[in-house]
């Protein structure tokens, strides 16, 4: 299929790398593509980044069939523009796509269509260290209904936005309230894909976990809020004895790439990679004891984000000292230097987009 082009007529000012912050910018062009019963997905176009006009009674706005993706562009030294793993984002988009009954698209052409936006958009994707071009493909309901059925029409987006380094003085450990009052997702619901209505369904906790001086929630499984699944928007991982614990893809995880890629890592290292159910009174009873070595969380947006301290109830718990763990800092040193191309690739990870 064809990807007609229009290119914009009034390119947009370029923010400085040190003004970036994360999700306020978005290149000049867009990627878009329509999906009606009878004709499939069709129509790609890469287009102007504009406003899009859409009926109220659009089924997204009532039922929230909408599902999302998130991903990165990096430059690296040589110049080169490369992606981590894309496929697998355009894999777990279509898994999301079967959860919320949307119509599948086409993995190999999802990839296509955003090599050509971002060889459109070369010069958005930033060179300072530690930066990179956010990209967000997503799926929403377009057809206008009211009344509860999987829509007939859809649009494939994908928008892209240059965002900082996330870590400017190196990696930072952060606070966690361990959520009792309220769960993220059950089994047998959307945990384990990127829908919509699970960020939505994090923001009360998220808020009240922020008033209390956390900067995330670790949520515990919707049944006996006993086992330990993720920490906000992150995998989890925890450094007990000579064992690395991260809990196993029940249904209500969210199956992550940066986790999956640590898993391989870690195995190649010849650690000792666990993947089970683990409850939060085994992570404090191993502190107790001593055994609790460091925990982190795994994610596009982070790569690694090290748990500086645990609040559960009324206990209280300061891992590695509040500093930087042993592992976490490896594995983060290991990914971005993968990523940004300055490190081996010995597993093949990284796609590099052929500039045209
Ligand atoms: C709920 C949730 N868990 C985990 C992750 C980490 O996934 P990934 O490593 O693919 O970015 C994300 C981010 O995409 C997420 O939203």
């Amino acid at each position: 299929m064809e990807i007609k082009v229009e290119l914009t007529q009034n390119p947009k000012q370029k923010v400085p790398a040190d003004k970036l912050g994360f999700g306020n910018v978005f290149s000049d062009h867009m990627f878009i593509m329509d999906y009606q019963t009878g004709k499939g997905w069709h129509n790609p176009r890469i287009v102007p980044y504009g406003s899009i006009a859409y009926e109220p009674a659009v089924m997204v706005f009532h039922y929230g069939q909408a599902i999302f993706e998130g991903l990165k562009a990096y430059r690296t030294e040589k110049g080169e523009i490369v992606l981590f793993r894309p496929q697998e984002n355009f894999r777990r988009l279509n898994a999301s796509c079967d959860a919320l009954c949307i119509p599948k698209i086409d993995e190999e052409f999802a990839l296509k269509a955003l090599m050509q936006l971002l060889t459109i958009d070369r010069d958005w994707i930033p060179d300072a260290p530690g930066t990179s071009l956010y990209i967000r493909p997503f799926i929403i309901a377009t057809e206008p209904h009211i009344g509860v059925h999987p829509a007939n029409s859809y649009h494939f987006i994908i928008i892209t936005g240059p965002v900082g380094a996330y870590y400017k003085e190196g990696l930072n450990p952060v606070k966690i309230y361990v959520e009792t009052k309220y769960v993220r997702a059950v089994v047998g619901g959307l945990g384990e894909v990127k829908a919509s209505a699970n960020y939505a369904a994090s923001l009360k906790a998220q808020m009240e976990a922020a008033a209390k001086g956390y900067t995330q929630v670790l949520w515990l499984d919707g049944v006996e809020r006993k086992y330990v699944e993720e920490v906000g928007t992150m995998n989890v991982f925890f450094v007990i004895g000579d064992e690395i614990v991260t809990p196993m893809l029940t249904g209500s995880i969210l199956p992550g790439i940066t986790r999956k890629s640590c898993i391989e890592l870690l195995r190649s290292w010849g650690l000792n990679v666990v993947e089970r159910r683990v409850s939060i009174e085994e992570i404090f009873d191993a502190h107790e004891k001593g055994i609790l070595k460091e925990a982190f969380g795994t994610g596009t947006a982070a790569v690694i984000s090290p748990i500086g301290e645990l609040c559960w109830n009324d206990r209280k718990i300061i891992l590695s000292n509040g500093k930087i763990g042993e592992l976490s800092q490896k594995l983060y040193d290991e990914l971005t230097g993968i990523q940004y191309a300055k490190k081996p690739d010995p597993f093949n990870w990284v796609v590099k987009v052929e500039l045209t």
